[in-house]
């Protein structure tokens, strides 16, 4: 399992700063709506600059016509990036043409699905959905592994059912991790590391927990070298 630390501070220098201090970890850094509006390509170049092996995951969640989604997807493959996301309700059409779109691609960057948000719960998601998170979620996993797409973006309480629905190599990664039970702040269904592992979770998305901690690099340190590794 490995970790991807999410890039949410209100600066880029502050994004940059925290990056520095975790440069000899093996992790993926996490560039999302917030620092990439502000930010644009500078922060994507200045991350590698600290560390070329730096994974970097761009989560602006694509959801538009297909054709949109798809030019957005070679742009995307230019910047250099090793993961971007869209959304499985964008449908089938879109993940298709999109996958199709960075096929001949070398080194293309993997592309994840969202499924749910993990901010919902499911009172709050039927009445936009229609049915259970539950339910939906895996429906959404499957078409996304039959467009073949790389993996899902879920929640831990998903990733099991969808290995099992899929198979070993469809990542599946979930943000609303609360490593060892810190405040949950506006996600809905938390999992700590422990449950992340026992539901065979690809990689774990941590951002407040760690960049509003007193020692983010003890959190991230804890993270890596503790629970993940005991198993
Ligand atoms: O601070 P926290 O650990 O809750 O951050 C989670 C990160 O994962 C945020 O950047 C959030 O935008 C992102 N995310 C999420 N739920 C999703 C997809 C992404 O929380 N389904």
């Amino acid at each position: 399992m490995k970790l991807c630390v999410a890039l949410d501070l209100p600066t880029m220098e502050e994004n940059i700063k925290l990056a520095k201090s975790l440069k000899e970890y093996d992790i993926w850094l996490k560039v999302g709506f917030r620092s990439y509006i502000r930010d644009g390509k500078k922060i994507i170049e200045e991350l590698k600059s600290i560390n070329q092996n730096f994974k970097i995951f761009l989560d602006l969640k694509l959801y538009d016509i297909p054709n949109t989604m798809s030019d957005a997807a070679s742009e995307i493959a230019e910047l250099g990036i090793d993961m971007f996301n869209i959304h499985i309700s964008s449908g089938k059409t879109a993940m298709r043409n999109v996958m199709q779109r960075l096929a001949n691609i070398k080194n293309r960057p993997l592309v994840l699905g969202v499924s749910v948000l993990t901010s919902f719960n499911n009172k709050e998601f039927k009445a936009i959905y229609g049915a259970s998170i539950e339910k939906r979620s895996l429906e959404f996993a499957k078409a996304a592994y039959e467009c073949k797409i790389d993996g899902v973006v879920c929640s831990a309480y998903e990733s099991k059912d969808i290995k099992d629905a899929t198979d070993d190599t469809f990542i599946t990664l979930t943000p609303g991790i609360r490593p060892f039970g810190e405040d949950s702040n506006d996600q809905k269904r938390v999992a700590d590391i422990k449950m992340a592992k026992e539901n065979m979770v690809d990689i774990i998305v941590v951002g407040r927990p760690i960049y509003l901690s007193d020692d983010p690099v003890q959190v991230v340190k804890d993270i890596i070298l503790h629970p993940i590794s005991r198993s």
